[in-house]
């Protein structure tokens, strides 16, 4: 351990990071020096290892519609980006994605899509995911795979519904924390406060909850970031899913101003890391956004504390229709391709594949022991 670098920052221990403030995550984020910043990624390493163990568990990525009606400024798939060409999958072919997942022994899938709430839409994910449970029960998946649902903000009684069809992991990404922030990246008829009720909904139902942000926004500060670690907190998010901001050219925020790739990926990477060293039992997710960014940087997330990868399974002939931002990477791969890329790349982060397990957040079972008890 180096004592000397966790000085400069003003820390005896980050490791001990469970009661870090605001004002210590943000100097945290703020790390520039090498020996700063390896002194970060190391506690982060250390605390996952400790505490979650080195298992990487997978989620299959299905994105089953880009059809989207909301009109965030930042998004490809916003609902006025006229160059995009709107698909929706079939229930068959989300299922036949679903059996691809439990063939390759990933033990949970994502089921992604732009926000819709009419009744066609839910009924079609809903159906699917009845399918899927009843269809890919095996002996060594005995409740068949664990199924994330990734659609947006819904009513109650449709994320009950939902819940009742057999999903029991929801994320849904608050963007920032910053409700000035959130003001200006979303139109008038977004409120940040419904997006924190719906997380409180999703809770009560019974569902794992994920939320997460994006990192690097325009007029996002390092305090922002770190309020929104004490957010995760303060809301016992039992899943993160972090990205940088990559600004989309068919979007209002396309032409911001991008500041050096290296400060983007370095930044999300001490985010991911400090959300482990604060949080410490939750699953954090390494993003595809770090990978457009870096080659490398799905690794890079799980060495700074990451223990999520969601492998694409999206049929290929859609995969190129859903870039939320440009370099998406994977494109041309299909789904085998995919899982052996990803196997090589766990390995060399020194880590292991958890096949065959829903891998739900050691802080979700947690509060279920405590629950039951
Ligand atoms: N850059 C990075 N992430 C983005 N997302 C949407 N647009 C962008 C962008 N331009 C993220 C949002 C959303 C998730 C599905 O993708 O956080 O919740």
């Amino acid at each position: 351990m180096n004592k000397s670098s966790f000085s400069s920052l003003g820390f005896a221990d980050l490791a001990a990071g469970e009661n870090l403030g605001r004002a210590e995550l943000a100097r945290i984020l703020g790390a520039t020096e090498p020996a700063e910043i390896e002194a970060v990624r190391a506690a982060a390493e250390r605390v996952l290892l400790e505490n979650c163990g080195d298992g990487v568990y997978l989620r299959g990525l299905v994105e089953a519609s880009n059809a989207c009606a909301c009109d965030c400024f930042y998004c490809g798939i916003r609902k006025s980006n006229r160059n995009v060409h709107r698909y929706t999958l079939e229930a068959d072919e989300i299922v036949a994605c679903a059996r691809q997942c439990a063939e390759m022994g990933y033990g949970s899938m994502v089921i992604q899509s732009g926000e819709r709430s009419d009744k066609k839409f839910i009924d079609l994910v809903a159906g699917a995911v009845e399918r899927i449970k009843a269809e890919t029960r095996s002996e060594e998946e005995p409740e068949g795979l664990g199924i994330t649902l990734c659609i947006g903000q819904q009513t109650y009684e449709t994320y009950k519904h939902l819940y009742e069809a057999g999903a029991h992991r929801y994320l849904l990404r608050i963007e920032t924390t910053n409700p000035e922030l959130f003001a200006k990246l979303h139109p008038e008829d977004q409120i940040f406060e419904s997006r924190v009720e719906c997380l409180v909904m999703l809770h009560d139902i019974g569902f794992q909850v994920g939320t997460g942000v994006m990192i690097g926004l325009p007029g996002q500060t390092l305090d922002d970031l770190a309020g929104d670690i004490l957010f995760f907190r303060q809301h016992d998010i039992d899943m993160i899913g972090m990205g940088p901001f990559i600004p989309h050219p068919d979007t209002p925020l396309g032409g911001e101003p991008f500041p050096d790739v290296k400060d983007r990926v370095r930044l999300a990477l001490l985010m991911i890391a400090a959300t482990r060293l604060a949080l410490r039992d939750v699953n954090i997710a390494s993003t595809t956004a770090l990978q457009a960014l870096d080659p490398i940087g799905r690794e890079k997330g799980l060495k700074f504390g990451a223990n999520v990868i969601m492998p694409q399974v999206t049929p290929q002939d859609v995969r190129r229709d859903y870039q939320l931002y440009p370099g998406k990477p994977c494109l041309e791969e299909n789904a085998g391709e995919c899982q052996s890329c990803l196997g090589m790349r766990i390995e060399f982060a020194g880590r292991k594949i958890g096949y065959h397990q829903w891998g739900d957040s050691l802080h979700a079972r947690k509060r279920r022991e405590r629950t039951k008890a």
